[in-house]
Protein backbone atom coordinates (compact mmCIF):
# COMPACT_ATOMS: atom_id res chain seq x y z
CA UNK A 1 0.00 0.00 0.00
CA UNK A 2 1.54 3.76 -0.87
CA UNK A 3 0.90 5.81 2.12
CA UNK A 4 -0.33 9.36 1.64
CA UNK A 5 2.83 11.63 1.90
CA UNK A 6 2.11 13.43 4.67
CA UNK A 7 2.35 10.04 6.56
CA UNK A 8 5.30 8.99 4.79
CA UNK A 9 7.18 12.16 6.20
CA UNK A 10 6.00 12.07 9.68
CA UNK A 11 6.99 8.57 9.56
CA UNK A 12 10.48 9.41 8.08
CA UNK A 13 10.58 12.10 10.81
CA UNK A 14 9.37 9.74 13.56
CA UNK A 15 12.40 7.27 13.00
CA UNK A 16 15.09 10.38 12.63
CA UNK A 17 14.13 11.44 15.57
CA UNK A 18 14.06 8.09 17.34
CA UNK A 19 17.87 7.39 15.85
CA UNK A 20 18.50 10.88 16.74
CA UNK A 21 18.28 10.15 20.40
CA UNK A 22 19.23 6.51 20.40
CA UNK A 23 22.37 6.89 19.00
CA UNK A 24 25.34 8.17 21.17
CA UNK A 25 26.42 9.73 17.78
CA UNK A 26 25.44 9.93 13.86
CA UNK A 27 28.07 7.99 12.04
CA UNK A 28 28.98 9.81 8.72
CA UNK A 29 29.00 6.62 6.75
CA UNK A 30 26.52 3.32 7.02
CA UNK A 31 27.37 -0.62 5.83
CA UNK A 32 24.23 -2.27 4.83
CA UNK A 33 25.24 -5.87 4.86
CA UNK A 34 24.32 -8.84 2.88
CA UNK A 35 23.56 -12.62 3.11
CA UNK A 36 26.20 -14.60 5.08
CA UNK A 37 28.07 -11.05 5.45
CA UNK A 38 26.09 -9.84 9.31
CA UNK A 39 29.65 -10.65 10.68
CA UNK A 40 31.65 -8.66 8.83
CA UNK A 41 32.37 -6.61 11.67
CA UNK A 42 33.74 -8.83 14.98
CA UNK A 43 31.22 -8.60 17.91
CA UNK A 44 34.96 -7.04 19.34
CA UNK A 45 34.06 -3.51 17.19
CA UNK A 46 30.38 -3.57 18.34
CA UNK A 47 29.36 -0.09 20.07
CA UNK A 48 26.07 -0.33 20.04
CA UNK A 49 22.71 -2.61 18.79
CA UNK A 50 19.50 -1.25 18.06
CA UNK A 51 17.30 -4.34 17.31
CA UNK A 52 14.82 -2.94 14.50
CA UNK A 53 11.56 -4.05 16.26
CA UNK A 54 12.46 -1.16 18.63
CA UNK A 55 13.07 1.22 15.72
CA UNK A 56 9.59 3.13 15.09
CA UNK A 57 8.32 2.40 11.31
CA UNK A 58 11.11 -0.07 10.32
CA UNK A 59 10.78 -2.87 8.56
CA UNK A 60 11.59 -5.90 10.05
CA UNK A 61 13.88 -8.70 8.61
CA UNK A 62 11.73 -12.07 7.85
CA UNK A 63 14.59 -13.84 6.12
CA UNK A 64 16.90 -16.37 8.88
CA UNK A 65 20.06 -15.94 7.46
CA UNK A 66 19.50 -11.60 8.52
CA UNK A 67 19.49 -10.93 11.47
CA UNK A 68 17.60 -7.23 11.87
CA UNK A 69 19.73 -5.18 14.14
CA UNK A 70 21.18 -1.63 13.07
CA UNK A 71 24.78 -1.49 14.74
CA UNK A 72 27.21 1.56 15.66
CA UNK A 73 30.40 -0.16 15.14
CA UNK A 74 34.22 0.35 15.02
CA UNK A 75 35.28 0.42 11.26
CA UNK A 76 39.08 1.87 11.68
CA UNK A 77 39.28 5.29 13.08
CA UNK A 78 35.92 5.62 12.02
CA UNK A 79 32.54 5.17 13.72
CA UNK A 80 29.68 3.48 11.19
CA UNK A 81 26.33 2.61 11.02
CA UNK A 82 25.68 -1.46 10.39
CA UNK A 83 22.69 -2.78 8.96
CA UNK A 84 22.72 -6.24 9.95
CA UNK A 85 19.70 -7.68 7.93
CA UNK A 86 18.22 -6.08 5.16
CA UNK A 87 14.24 -6.20 3.44
CA UNK A 88 14.02 -7.55 0.09
CA UNK A 89 11.25 -7.28 -2.49
CA UNK A 90 10.88 -10.79 -2.12
CA UNK A 91 9.55 -10.99 1.34
CA UNK A 92 6.95 -8.87 0.12
CA UNK A 93 7.91 -5.20 0.93
CA UNK A 94 7.07 -2.26 -1.00
CA UNK A 95 9.73 -0.55 -2.57
CA UNK A 96 9.47 2.18 -0.58
CA UNK A 97 9.80 0.32 2.43
CA UNK A 98 13.21 -1.10 1.21
CA UNK A 99 14.30 2.17 0.81
CA UNK A 100 13.24 3.27 3.99
CA UNK A 101 16.30 2.79 6.00
CA UNK A 102 18.36 4.63 3.18
CA UNK A 103 15.76 7.42 3.45
CA UNK A 104 16.21 7.23 7.28
CA UNK A 105 19.98 7.41 6.85
CA UNK A 106 20.20 10.72 4.46
CA UNK A 107 17.71 12.08 7.01
CA UNK A 108 19.85 11.87 9.69
CA UNK A 109 22.95 13.51 7.58
CA UNK A 110 25.09 10.38 7.23
CA UNK A 111 26.66 10.91 3.45
CA UNK A 112 28.39 7.65 2.73
CA UNK A 113 26.65 4.20 2.04
CA UNK A 114 28.30 0.98 1.46
CA UNK A 115 26.12 -1.82 0.11
CA UNK A 116 27.24 -5.40 0.36
CA UNK A 117 25.07 -8.13 -1.55
CA UNK A 118 25.41 -12.15 -2.41
CA UNK A 119 25.14 -12.29 -5.94
CA UNK A 120 25.52 -14.95 -8.95
CA UNK A 121 28.20 -14.51 -11.07
CA UNK A 122 27.63 -13.95 -15.02
CA UNK A 123 31.00 -13.21 -15.82
CA UNK A 124 32.70 -16.70 -16.77
CA UNK A 125 35.68 -15.25 -15.47
CA UNK A 126 34.42 -15.05 -11.77
CA UNK A 127 34.90 -17.95 -9.61
CA UNK A 128 32.43 -18.75 -6.15
CA UNK A 129 34.14 -16.72 -3.39
CA UNK A 130 35.27 -13.67 -5.58
CA UNK A 131 34.84 -9.72 -4.72
CA UNK A 132 32.75 -7.89 -7.28
CA UNK A 133 33.00 -4.00 -6.42
CA UNK A 134 29.61 -2.03 -8.52
CA UNK A 135 30.74 -0.10 -11.33
CA UNK A 136 26.98 0.42 -12.13
CA UNK A 137 23.88 -1.79 -11.84
CA UNK A 138 20.49 -2.63 -14.07
CA UNK A 139 17.46 -2.24 -12.15
CA UNK A 140 15.20 -5.29 -13.21
CA UNK A 141 13.09 -5.17 -10.37
CA UNK A 142 10.29 -3.83 -12.39
CA UNK A 143 10.08 -1.64 -9.10
CA UNK A 144 11.38 1.45 -7.84
CA UNK A 145 11.71 2.95 -4.52
CA UNK A 146 11.02 6.29 -5.61
CA UNK A 147 7.55 5.92 -7.02
CA UNK A 148 4.93 7.44 -5.35
CA UNK A 149 4.43 10.77 -3.80
CA UNK A 150 7.32 12.70 -3.49
CA UNK A 151 8.65 15.38 -1.27
CA UNK A 152 11.55 17.29 -1.90
CA UNK A 153 12.74 16.82 1.49
CA UNK A 154 14.00 13.58 0.33
CA UNK A 155 15.66 14.79 -3.02
CA UNK A 156 15.02 15.36 -6.47
CA UNK A 157 12.26 13.62 -8.02
CA UNK A 158 14.34 12.71 -11.20
CA UNK A 159 17.49 11.95 -9.72
CA UNK A 160 20.16 11.83 -11.99
CA UNK A 161 21.69 7.98 -12.05
CA UNK A 162 24.95 8.81 -14.43
CA UNK A 163 27.38 8.08 -11.63
CA UNK A 164 25.80 5.84 -8.86
CA UNK A 165 29.08 4.20 -7.64
CA UNK A 166 31.55 7.07 -7.17
CA UNK A 167 34.47 6.75 -9.28
CA UNK A 168 36.70 8.56 -6.36
CA UNK A 169 35.61 6.10 -4.04
CA UNK A 170 36.29 3.29 -6.08
CA UNK A 171 39.37 4.42 -7.19
CA UNK A 172 40.67 4.44 -3.62
CA UNK A 173 39.44 0.69 -3.32
CA UNK A 174 40.84 -0.59 -6.51
CA UNK A 175 44.33 1.03 -4.85
CA UNK A 176 43.63 -0.21 -1.15
CA UNK A 177 43.13 -4.18 -2.74
CA UNK A 178 46.21 -3.81 -4.73
CA UNK A 179 48.18 -2.98 -1.34
CA UNK A 180 46.42 -5.31 0.29
CA UNK A 181 46.78 -8.23 -2.18
CA UNK A 182 43.35 -9.06 -2.43
CA UNK A 183 42.13 -9.64 -5.76
CA UNK A 184 38.92 -7.17 -6.93
CA UNK A 185 36.71 -7.59 -9.82
CA UNK A 186 34.53 -4.45 -11.18
CA UNK A 187 31.19 -5.14 -13.15
CA UNK A 188 28.05 -4.71 -13.56
CA UNK A 189 25.06 -6.24 -11.10
CA UNK A 190 21.63 -6.74 -11.96
CA UNK A 191 19.02 -6.94 -9.78
CA UNK A 192 16.34 -9.20 -9.74
CA UNK A 193 13.03 -9.71 -7.50
CA UNK A 194 13.43 -13.51 -6.69
CA UNK A 195 12.72 -15.22 -4.35
CA UNK A 196 13.60 -18.17 -7.47
CA UNK A 197 16.61 -18.06 -9.23
CA UNK A 198 16.98 -17.88 -13.04
CA UNK A 199 16.48 -20.25 -15.73
CA UNK A 200 19.93 -20.74 -17.90
CA UNK A 201 17.80 -18.93 -20.84
CA UNK A 202 16.97 -15.99 -17.90
CA UNK A 203 21.21 -16.26 -17.25
CA UNK A 204 21.94 -15.98 -20.89
CA UNK A 205 19.92 -12.98 -21.66
CA UNK A 206 21.55 -11.33 -18.16
CA UNK A 207 24.79 -11.76 -19.62
CA UNK A 208 24.03 -10.06 -23.00
CA UNK A 209 22.33 -7.04 -20.96
CA UNK A 210 25.82 -6.56 -19.80
CA UNK A 211 25.99 -7.61 -15.73
CA UNK A 212 28.43 -9.90 -14.18
CA UNK A 213 26.44 -10.54 -11.62
CA UNK A 214 22.95 -10.69 -10.35
CA UNK A 215 21.09 -10.91 -6.82
CA UNK A 216 18.19 -9.72 -5.43
CA UNK A 217 18.74 -6.77 -3.32
CA UNK A 218 21.02 -3.50 -3.70
CA UNK A 219 19.52 -1.40 -6.52
CA UNK A 220 16.44 -0.36 -4.37
CA UNK A 221 18.74 1.11 -2.05
CA UNK A 222 20.87 2.20 -4.40
CA UNK A 223 18.51 4.29 -5.77
CA UNK A 224 17.22 5.93 -2.35
CA UNK A 225 20.85 6.80 -2.05
CA UNK A 226 21.46 8.79 -4.79
CA UNK A 227 18.47 10.54 -4.16
CA UNK A 228 19.33 11.37 -1.02
CA UNK A 229 22.44 12.71 -1.94
CA UNK A 230 24.74 9.89 -0.56
CA UNK A 231 28.16 8.50 -1.60
CA UNK A 232 27.68 4.79 -2.91
CA UNK A 233 30.14 1.96 -2.95
CA UNK A 234 29.04 -1.30 -3.45
CA UNK A 235 30.31 -4.81 -3.22
CA UNK A 236 29.11 -8.30 -4.42
CA UNK A 237 30.71 -11.49 -3.11
CA UNK A 238 29.93 -14.07 -5.78
CA UNK A 239 28.71 -17.27 -4.10
CA UNK A 240 28.11 -19.22 -7.40
CA UNK A 241 29.00 -18.89 -10.83
CA UNK A 242 26.08 -19.55 -13.48
CA UNK A 243 27.03 -21.04 -17.14
CA UNK A 244 23.71 -21.09 -18.80
CA UNK A 245 25.35 -24.26 -20.98
CA UNK A 246 26.26 -25.78 -17.67
CA UNK A 247 23.95 -24.84 -14.95
CA UNK A 248 24.36 -25.94 -11.49
CA UNK A 249 21.92 -25.78 -9.11
CA UNK A 250 22.49 -23.18 -5.92
CA UNK A 251 21.71 -23.92 -2.72
CA UNK A 252 21.24 -21.42 0.44
CA UNK A 253 23.66 -23.21 2.19
CA UNK A 254 26.13 -22.27 -0.35
CA UNK A 255 25.55 -18.63 -0.52
CA UNK A 256 26.24 -18.56 2.63
CA UNK A 257 28.72 -20.36 3.47
CA UNK A 258 30.90 -18.78 0.13
CA UNK A 259 29.52 -15.53 1.58
CA UNK A 260 31.04 -15.98 5.28
CA UNK A 261 34.29 -17.46 3.53
CA UNK A 262 34.81 -13.69 1.88
CA UNK A 263 33.66 -12.09 4.70
CA UNK A 264 37.43 -11.12 6.55
CA UNK A 265 38.60 -9.87 2.53
CA UNK A 266 35.20 -7.64 2.41
CA UNK A 267 35.97 -6.35 5.94
CA UNK A 268 39.61 -5.37 4.49
CA UNK A 269 37.97 -3.44 1.46
CA UNK A 270 35.68 -2.02 3.92
CA UNK A 271 37.65 -0.79 6.05
CA UNK A 272 40.12 0.67 3.28
CA UNK A 273 36.96 2.41 1.91
CA UNK A 274 36.22 3.70 5.21
CA UNK A 275 39.50 5.04 6.58
CA UNK A 276 39.77 6.67 2.83
CA UNK A 277 36.17 8.42 2.66
CA UNK A 278 36.33 12.06 2.25
CA UNK A 279 35.19 13.77 5.56
CA UNK A 280 31.57 15.03 5.79
CA UNK A 281 30.48 17.47 3.81
CA UNK A 282 32.36 16.45 0.80
CA UNK A 283 30.20 15.15 -2.33
CA UNK A 284 32.14 13.29 -4.49
CA UNK A 285 31.44 11.62 -7.76
N1 LIG B 1 20.97 -15.43 -8.60
C1 LIG B 1 20.30 -14.48 -7.91
N2 LIG B 1 20.63 -14.13 -6.68
C2 LIG B 1 21.67 -14.73 -6.09
C3 LIG B 1 22.40 -15.73 -6.75
C4 LIG B 1 22.03 -16.09 -8.07
O1 LIG B 1 22.63 -16.97 -8.72
N3 LIG B 1 23.39 -16.13 -5.91
C5 LIG B 1 23.25 -15.39 -4.78
N4 LIG B 1 22.22 -14.55 -4.87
Amino acid sequence: MVLPLDQQEARLSETRAYLEDALATIPEIAVIAGTGLGDVVPPEAHLQTIPYTSIPHFPVSTVESHSGDLVRCRIGKRDVLLFRGRFHLYEGYTPADVGFPVRALAALGVQGLIITNAAGGLNPGFRAGDIMMLSDHINMTGANPLTGPHSPQWGDRFPDMSRVYSEQLRNGVRAAAARLGIALHEGVYVGVTGPCLETPAETRMFRLLGADAIGMSTVQEAIAAVQGGLNVLGFSVITNVNNPDDMQETTLDQVIGAAAAAAPRLCALVEAAVTDWPEAGRHVC
